[in-house]
């Protein structure tokens, strides 16, 4: 099936690639409990399991092909919160976690259904992308937002701090593992060096609970993306239709501004256990672009110094997840037997996070100009984890879901 967008046989290429994939890597059944299930791997090969943020982005890929799947995916994601609200990063439908696994992944114990960490809360956000396209289905609109506020009100209990702003405690949860932005206080325990299994053991000791981690003075962050995509949830609440949303987000977005923004640097950058800013320049910190409620002159800061400056994060096939200028940037993965992801190469859909600042801030043609090299560089080198910045060479996973976001990439410049 094509998109009647009259795009041309690029764009139906690129769509009819994106379908086949997100079909192949489909994975629907019946739990041991008896939920029916259906969710797209984010890997088959590499990860069999649904990881929270792969879902919701795989969702806005889907919605672009088959709204009922993404409808699917993320109620499959909402039947795995717990009694309290939580939802975990990483959800095990077909049986607990493999045993070779266990010893290194979030969970207290080996049955557990998911993990206890989070990560980036992009839910409600993907919710309301699919029920903008699901004219099909209006009920989904507001079918989920029950669920929704419950998992709201877990991560506002469990995680946010005095600034109002949510706490990791490990960099895992921030969706990018191995950021060299926690090389700094994590040291020898940075992901998934040896030590990083004793950070591990420490959070499990502790159920994994973000309170006794920061009171017995264990590792923890103030997160840039997780807060990002907590700003967006809330944004995505008022457009689902919850009342006083719209300002819970807007105080997100303030908090951001005050407590992450650099002046000095023009980007965001986490803080640390001390409250310390950690400053290296990853594309995390140009997250927040995807925000509607970020004041023009930092957008503009984050477009003229960043984006677009060469020698930053303007490089042939963007958005590398580090700035070209760290010391820290590594064309590829680096590691060995177990690789450090996020330490230069450029994810598919860290480009959705850009497109939207680079429109509100009117560069129009740079929006359409990253959404063209991202299509091409997918139907270059097929649908690969990540890919090299400089030569667009692909790394990782063969067969990886979310790089199917190159779809609502295009989307989102298609129409202007
Ligand atoms: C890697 C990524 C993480 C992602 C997972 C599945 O661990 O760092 O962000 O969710 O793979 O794709």
């Amino acid at each position: 099936m094509r998109e009647p967008d009259g795009a041309g046989a690029g764009a139906g290429r690129l769509h009819d690639a994106a379908a086949q994939l997100l079909r192949a890597n489909w994975r629907s059944g019946r739990a041991a409990d008896g939920t029916q299930y259906g969710y797209t791997r984010p890997d088959p090969a590499k990860y069999p399991d649904q990881f929270l943020w792969d879902s919701c982005l795989s969702a806005v890929a889907w919605s672009h092909v088959e709204p009922a799947r993404a409808r699917r995916e993320l109620r499959t994601l909402l039947a795995a919160q717990r009694a309290d609200g939580h939802i975990g990063h990483t959800v095990f439908w077909g049986g607990p976690v493999r045993l070779s696994r266990a010893l290194g992944y979030n969970v207290v114990h080996r049955r557990d259904r998911a993990t206890a960490t989070i990560q980036p809360p992009l839910i409600a956000w993907a919710w309301a992308e699919v029920a903008d396209r699901s004219p099909d289905d209006p009920g989904f609109r507001t079918e989920g937002l029950e669920g929704l506020r419950r998992y709201h009100a877990w991560l506002e209990r469990e995680r946010a701090d005095a600034d109002r702003l949510l706490g990791i405690l490990q960099p895992d949860e921030s969706g990018l593992d191995a950021t060299p932005a926690y090389d700094g206080p994590l040291g020898w325990r940075a992901h998934p060096r040896p030590g990083f299994l004793a950070l591990l053991r420490f959070n499990r000791r502790r159920g994994f609970s973000y309170r006794r981690v920061v009171a017995d003075g264990g590792f923890h962050a103030t997160d840039v993306l997780v807060n990002t995509g907590w700003a967006l949830a809330w944004e995505a609440m008022g457009r689902l239709g919850e009342p006083g949303a719209q300002a819970r987000s807007a105080e997100i977005v303030e908090a951001l501004v005050a407590h992450l923004w650099d002046e000095r640097d023009g980007i965001f950058h986490p803080r640390g256990p001390r409250g310390e800013r950690l400053r290296v320049a990853t594309w995390a910190g140009l997250a927040p672009l995807i925000l509607p409620g970020l004041p023009p002159e930092i957008r503009r800061r984050l477009v003229d110094e960043h984006v677009l400056r060469a020698g930053r994060f303007a490089v042939p096939f963007p958005v590398p997840s580090v700035s070209v200028q760290e010391a820290t940037f590594r064309r590829r993965h680096t590691g060995w037997p177990i690789r450090r992801y996020w330490r230069g190469p450029s994810w598919i859909f860290s480009t959705r996070f850009v497109i939207d600042g680079l429109l509100a801030a009117g560069r129009t043609e740079a929006a359409r100009d990253l959404a063209r090299r991202t299509e091409a560089l997918v139907l270059r080198e097929g649908f690969r984890e990540y890919y090299d910045p400089f030569t667009g060479a692909g790394m990782g996973g063969r067969a990886f879901s979310v790089s199917a976001m190159a779809l609502d990439c295009r989307a989102r410049v298609r129409a202007l």
